[in-house]
């Protein structure tokens, strides 16, 4: 949520700045800007995308080897040219760009009014600015001292680049509860909210911790001190990303791109943790849990937090411990957690499930099981994160980056992750037989190749979402394990084509919801083969007799859809455990091809963020 990009050195500042702002146009959209150094601070900002931005500075004076830059995703004050960041002070010695949200705004804008300063927009951000001014005008030691100083003064959650007349060749950073990493240059320096558009000019990074404010200039990282002002050595750590990776690869977008991936996704997700010696048991081996091994092994429950998809992957990953190690375990949505006054035992495990690990309520969450005493697993995808630094331990899902705001590989590699960890328990736990546990493992293991498979039902797909029309709502319908995929595939739908779609358990229906069905409502039914399925069809059969048009995804050779649905899409078969890795696949592209056949915006959603690191 809002993206942030620094640049400092030798090299004209403005086109680094403006690639990496292309690159983390995925965490906010809604304006764009930019703040060089060269004599004095310039300021060019614009409502609307990073492209929008850089018509606006055509001909205009690029020049500085300073810079700050900002791609934003509106909180505080509706998108517009006067809100969008950098903020600079009304005689423009000070500018910010910030991503978070400082939540005592109100009160410090008051104070600074009634010092005189003048605000000229409506956001949160704009008081530091004027803060730091403050600052100076008190006379501290420097321009660090001052951002310092000023943050003390800080409620809420902020990363920060700021720049200052008074210092023309410094630029100070700080972090708390927002992401920052820092990029070590020969010479220059990188800033930005995540290590992609770094890893193009170096490999080298810091990730500053929360509470950290460090100065920059071209020769080095001057000082790096808490807010308290202790001192802080920078720890230089190793990037292994390409930014290749954030390309399209003839895709039309990323999210149709991360859809394909997923086959190769869910492989990298298992490569070196899972392996099937020859005429041997399958192998697990999980590094990452080492630390909390005994913790993990003799936990009396399992809480599984995430949001939206996140919280999916969770509801699935309970279903797949309490399956395999017959412990009781919940879900819980991030947001929600902290506000119940918790009941958590030190012999309780979570699990945080984070595609950024960035996920503002889901940190907030992982801290307060861990100051109550709980041992906390992440489960995330981005290296070096929030949630993989918070958490005890934990699992990378290995996707790769995933740009689209909306979820797919993310997905996959979750519950993939989550059944390693729940095969990794229940196997010390003995709560498997060595056949059954062999023949999970080994199912695993062919998940990639039955999702390429699915994949290569495309073409189907594309004819049912075209004949989707305008339709304005929709219903997706699951039992047991695939009522999470139904809430997965009703999200996805609403949020990149503004369809209007609801996933509930097919038995509900009858309760309330089936006096939406008529012969305009489309109806997903998640029906692959399973224990109950008898069951799910019968509920298609209420939905029928009710004109509702059913499309159906069934496991291969299923017929008993045939004279109820309107359209059947096969996956092949499976254990019923492992078919969400199969049965979400139809309902992303499903997604996919509905918002794009209407000209929606697929990879960049309104009113969305790919990453929301505000509460
Ligand atoms: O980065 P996270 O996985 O923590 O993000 C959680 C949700 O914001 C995210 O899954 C969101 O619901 C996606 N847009 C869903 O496609």
């Amino acid at each position: 949520m809002c993206g942030i990009v620094g640049y400092i050195g030798k090299k004209n500042a403005y086109p680094v700045i403006l690639t990496g702002l292309r690159h983390l146009e995925y965490r906010g959209y809604d304006s764009a800007g930019i703040a060089l150094f060269s004599d004095g601070i310039k300021v060019h900002k614009k409502k609307g995308r990073v492209s929008d931005l850089e018509k606006f500075i055509e001909g205009k004076d690029v020049s500085g080897t300073i810079g700050i830059g900002h791609t934003r995703w509106a909180t505080h004050g509706e998108p517009s040219d006067a809100n969008a960041h950098p903020h600079a002070t009304e005689n423009g010695d000070v500018a910010v760009v910030h991503n978070g949200i400082i939540e005592n705004a109100l009160t410090l804008r008051s104070f600074l009014q009634s010092r005189g300063h003048v605000f000229s927009s409506e956001t949160d951000t704009e008081v530091i600015a004027h803060l730091i001014e403050e600052m100076e005008n008190e006379k501290s030691k420097s321009f660090f001292d001052s951002v310092r100083r000023a943050l003390n003064r800080l409620v809420g959650a902020y990363a920060i680049a700021a720049l200052s007349v008074r210092e023309p060749g410094t630029m100070v950073v700080a972090k708390k509860g927002s992401p920052l990493v820092i990029g070590v240059g020969e010479g220059e320096f990188f800033v930005a909210s995540d290590a992609y558009p770094i890893s193009e000019h170096t490999k080298k990074v810091v990730y500053l911790e929360d509470g950290e404010v460090a100065a920059l200039t071209a020769s080095g990282i001057v000082e790096i001190r808490t807010i308290e002002n202790e001192k802080r050595t920078p720890r230089v750590k190793k990037i292994d990303l390409e930014i290749e990776a954030l390309e399209k690869d003839g895709f039309d977008h990323f999210m149709q791109k991360e859809i394909f991936e997923q086959p190769c996704a869910v492989r990298d997700c298992l490569r070196g943790r899972l392996s099937v010696p020859p005429k041997k048991a399958p192998v697990l081996n999980l590094g990452g849990l080492r630390d909390v091994e005994e913790k993990l092994f003799s936990a009396e429950r399992f809480v599984f937090l995430g949001c939206g998809t996140s919280w999916h992957a969770g509801l699935i990953g309970r279903r797949f411990f309490e399956t395999l190690t017959r412990v009781p375990s919940i879900v819980q949505y991030a947001s929600e957690f902290r506000y119940e006054d918790p009941l958590v035992r030190d012999t309780d495990v979570f699990v945080a499930v984070s595609q950024s690990g960035e996920t503002a309520d889901t940190l907030a969450a992982m801290k307060l099981a861990k100051e109550r005493g709980a041992t906390v697993l992440g489960v995330c995808n981005v290296v070096g994160s929030s949630v993989a630094r918070e958490a005890h331990a934990g699992l990378y899902t290995h996707a790769g980056p995933e740009i689209g705001v909306a979820s797919t590989k993310a997905f996959t590699t979750q519950i993939a992750a989550l059944f390693l960890i729940a095969a990794r328990c229940a196997e010390k736990r003995n709560a498997l037989g060595p056949r059954r546990f062999g023949e999970l493992l080994e199912t695993l293991r062919g998940i990639p190749e039955k999702i390429g498979d699915v994949l290569g039902r495309e073409e189907r797909i594309r004819d049912i979402a075209e004949r989707f029309g305008e339709t304005k709502n929709a219903v997706y319908l699951g039992r047991g394990i695939s009522f999470p995929v139904a809430l997965e595939g009703a999200l996805k739908l609403k949020e990149i084509s503004y369809v209007h779609a609801e996933g509930y358990p097919a038995a509900e229906m009858k309760h309330g919801p089936i006096a939406l069905v008529d012969e305009n409502m489309p109806v997903v039914i998640v029906a692959p083969r399973g224990e109950h399925h008898e069951k799910i069809v019968s509920n298609a059969e209420e939905i029928r007799a009710r004109k509702g048009k059913i499309i159906a995804v069934v496991s291969e050779g299923d017929a008993s859809f045939d004279s109820i649905a309107e359209d059947v899409i096969e996956i092949p078969e499976c254990d019923e455990l492992f078919s969400p890795f199969l049965s979400v696949i139809p309902l992303q592209l499903l997604a996919y091809y509905v918002a794009a056949l209407r000209g929606c915006d697929v990879d960049r959603p309104r009113n969305l963020a790919k990453s929301v690191t505000v509460e």
